[in-house]
C-alpha cells in the first residue's frame, strides 16, 4: 500500500486492496498503540470545519495527537477568511504553506473536490453536502470487519434519509465492492438512494417497513433524517419520526445483528436499544479514532 500524497475525496479513491491494506494498519495500531506514537512526529495536521462536527474534527485531532503530530484549524468559519469571502481555491493554497495535510468538512456537495484541485498537501474530505463522507466509511465497515471477521456475504440494512445521507452514499460504494453483499433499502419515498448510488449496487431491494425487514439482516445502519438538508421545514417534520428503533421491534433481529450508526443520532434509536450487546454505535466511534490514524500514516508516507 502507498497511499503517500494521495487525497482522499470519494470512496472509490481507494481501490480494495488499499482500503484492507488501511483495516490491516488499524488492527495492527489497535494491537500495539504504542508501537505508533511517534510516527508523525514533526507532522501538521490543519482541521477545516464549515460545518458542525463533534466525532470527526476531533477524532482526526486525537488520531494526529496519538500519531505525535499537531494539529491547527478552525471549526467556526466566521472566523477565519471566509466570512471575508475569501475563495475555497485561495483557503486552501494558504493552508498548504503551513500544514502537511488537511481535512476539511464543506456544506457544499463538490467542495471538497474543488479544495483537492487546489492543494498541494493531501487532503481529506471529511463530508461535502449530502454527497461522500469516505473516513466514516473507514469507520464504519472497519468496525464490521472487525467484529465479524468479514465483509463478504452479509446483508445489509439502511434505514432513514438515504438521500441527502452521506455517510450512506459512502459506505454502499465501498460496500457494494465485496462479494455477496446484499442492501436492503429502508426509507420513505421522498429519501430514496439517488440514483448515482444505485448504479453501485449489484444486490438490493427498497422497502418502507422497518419491522419486516429487521430479520434479515446481519448489519442495520441507522441514520438520522437532516434537518439542515431540507429546504422546507414542513417536509422535514413530517419525515423526521419516520422510523425509530427501539427495543421491541430488535425482538424479530438475528441474534448477531450489528446496529450502527454513523451518529449524531435524533430519535431514530430509543435509549432502551443501547444496552443491546448488538447496539455498535458507541464502539464505532473509538474505530474511527483508529482507521484515521492509519489514513493519516499513510498518506503521509509513514506506513
Ligand atoms: N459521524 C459524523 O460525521 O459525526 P460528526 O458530525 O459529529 O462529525
Amino acid at each position: 500500500m502507498n497511499l503517500q500524497g494521495k487525497h482522499l475525496i470519494a470512496p472509490h479513491d481507494l481501490t480494495m486492496a488499499e482500503t484492507d491494506g488501511l483495516f490491516a494498519l488499524a488492527e495492527k495500531i489497535i494491537a500495539a498503540p504504542e508501537d505508533y506514537a511517534d510516527v508523525c512526529r514533526g507532522k501538521l495536521l490543519a482541521t477545516l470545519f464549515y460545518e458542525p462536527s463533534t466525532r470527526t474534527r476531533l477524532s482526526f485531532e486525537a488520531a494526529m495527537l496519538r500519531l505525535g503530530g499537531r494539529v491547527i484549524g478552525f471549526s467556526e468559519p466566521q472566523s477565519s477568511s471566509a466570512a471575508k469571502g475569501e475563495s475555497l481555491a485561495d483557503t486552501i493554497r494558504s493552508i498548504a504553506c503551513y500544514a502537511d495535510i488537511a481535512v476539511m468538512r464543506h456544506p457544499k456537495e463538490g467542495a471538497a473536490f474543488v479544495a483537492a484541485q487546489n492543494s498541494e498537501i493531501p487532503l481529506i474530505n471529511a463530508g461535502d453536502g449530502g454527497h461522500f463522507h469516505p473516513t466514516q466509511t473507514l469507520t464504519d465497515l472497519l468496525t464490521i470487519r472487525h467484529e465479524k471477521r468479514r465483509l463478504d456475504g452479509l446483508t445489509v440494512g439502511l434505514c432513514g434519509d438515504l438521500k441527502f445521507g452521506r455517510t450512506v452514499h459512502s459506505l454502499i460504494c465501498a460496500f457494494a465492492r465485496y462479494t455477496g453483499v446484499k442492501f436492503v433499502l429502508i426509507s420513505p419515498d421522498e429519501l430514496r438512494v439517488p440514483e448515482y448510488v444505485c448504479a453501485e449496487m449489484h444486490d438490493y431491494s427498497e422497502v418502507r417497513d422497518l419491522a419486516d425487514a429487521l430479520p434479515e439482516l446481519d448489519v442495520l445502519y441507522m441514520t438520522r433524517v437532516q434537518r439542515e438538508r431540507f429546504f422546507n421545514e414542513e417536509d422535514y417534520i413530517r419525515l423526521k419520526d419516520s422510523y425509530i428503533l427501539d427495543a421491541a421491534k430488535l425482538k424479530n433481529a438475528k441474534s448477531d445483528l450489528m446496529i450502527l450508526h454513523p451518529l449524531p443520532r435524533v430519535n431514530e434509536i430509543a435509549t432502551d436499544v443501547d444496552d443491546d450487546p448488538r447496539a455498535f454505535y458507541f464502539r464505532q466511534m473509538k474505530f474511527g479514532m483508529y482507521v484515521r490514524m492509519a489514513l493519516l500514516a499513510a498518506l503521509l508516507g509513514k506506513a
